[in-house]
């Protein structure tokens, strides 16, 4: 059954950002989407590169030859070894998505006063009931 983790202070991922953290014994890169939190397996499905060290980009698609269209800013991560992205929201490859995706984990914002409550493991991290936690099921 999956457990929520505490896996980190919500001032620590700001808009925009990304972070590494180990839970349970398992790397997981944390996605700020302008407030929203996501996780991801820090591991790409191609190689194994870690994601969470990837450059966040938008998706740019295409209708016919010189016409583009850009959207979805910084919501996909390239991959930092070959350049595969990956929807930073649900993990689906964009180059083969039928078939690659790196698994994605339920992550969510938690304020301190709900944390301290539980049920949650929180292993070493302080929790004051002031701030916002991210936490991750797993
Ligand atoms: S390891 Fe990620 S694209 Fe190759």
């Amino acid at each position: 059954m999956a457990q929520r983790h505490v896996v980190l202070p919500l001032a620590e991922l700001p808009a925009g950002e990304s972070r590494i953290v180990t839970v349970r014994g398992r790397e997981i890169a944390l996605f700020n989407l302008a407030g929203e939190v996501f996780a991801l397996i820090n591991r790409c499905p191609h190689e194994g590169a870690p994601l969470g060290l990837g450059l966040r980009v938008g998706l740019s698609e295409s209708e016919k030859p010189g016409c583009y269209t850009h959207s979805r800013p910084g919501e996909l991560v390239r991959c930092p070894w070959h350049g595969w992205e990956f929807d930073i929201r649900t993990g689906q490859s964009w180059c083969e998505p039928a078939k690659l995706k790196a698994k994605s984990f339920t992550a969510s914002i938690e304020p301190g006063a709900t944390v301290v409550k539980g049920p949650y493991v929180a292993e070493s991290l302080p929790v004051s009931i002031e701030a916002h936690y991210v936490v991750v099921e797993l």
